[in-house]
């Protein structure tokens, strides 16, 4: 018999089939923009921005889905918090396209590269390492390989890691153009609503206590 009190799901389409939806939508996205563009370097070089987009939409979901949960009850929230692995993982997806994306506009202008110094890379890399062992470590399997609490180390460093280069690639391109304000105030504000959400969160776990 149906659970009567469980949530209704808010998405039409969950776990796998919403990672392909997600996953099918960047693909799409990409080679749209590939297409348009009547220069091939610059068509490259516009996807790797959008990619990153991509990324920072997924990436805020999965980043604030437990303290919209925990702060703004709902179907929607609770349905994000379910959702969350496969958000994570296409938000995963999202950045291999762009990584992919970028090893392309390398070999298309071989000035690239060059032009980029190792301490400059240090971010991105540091980024690539740890979108790398989140996703691969959000598969049952592999969560129990490492354990609940190696788990969740290393997702909690990872997501801040995260967060911090989002704000950092966002910040550093505003003197370029005011529009990366935006980006920049969202990752701010995800912040502070993911830092509400712990403190809510240890405020109802005292208060259940000094009832029990
Ligand atoms: C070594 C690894 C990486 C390299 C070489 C790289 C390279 C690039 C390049 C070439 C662009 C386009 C720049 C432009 O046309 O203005 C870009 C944009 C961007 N990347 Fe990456 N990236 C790397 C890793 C990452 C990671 C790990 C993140 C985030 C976690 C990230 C976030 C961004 C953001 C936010 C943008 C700006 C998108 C926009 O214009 O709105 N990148 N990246």
């Amino acid at each position: 018999m149906p659970n009567a009190t469980a949530t209704p799901p808010a998405f039409r389409y969950q776990g796998w089939s919403l990672f392909s939806l997600l996953a099918a939508l960047v693909l799409l996205m990409t080679v749209m923009i590939l297409i348009i563009n009547p220069d091939l370097t610059e068509g490259v070089r516009s996807a790797i921005r959008a990619t990153a987009r991509s990324s920072f939409v997924l990436f805020l979901l999965a980043f604030t889905a437990s303290a919209f949960a925990v702060l703004v009850p709902s179907p929607l929230s609770k349905s994000l918090v379910r959702e969350r692995r496969f958000i994570g993982l296409a938000f995963a997806f999202s950045h291999l396209i762009h990584a992919v994306l970028i090893y392309w506009y390398g070999q298309l202008n071989t000035e690239f590269w060059p032009g980029r110094t190792a301490l400059g890379n240090v971010p991105g890399t540091v980024g690539y390492v740890f979108v790398l062992l989140l996703a691969l470590t959000s598969f049952k399997s592999t969560t129990r390989l490492i354990g609940a609490t190696a788990w969740k180390r290393l997702h909690t460093t990872g997501m801040w890691v995260l967060a911090a280069i989002f704000a950092y690639s966002n910040f550093k391109r505003i003197p370029m153009s005011d529009w990366y304000v935006l980006p920049f105030g969202l990752i701010c504000a995800a912040t502070a609503i993911r830092l509400m959400g712990k403190l809510a969160q240890a405020n109802k776990r005292q208060s259940l206590q000094r009832v029990a």
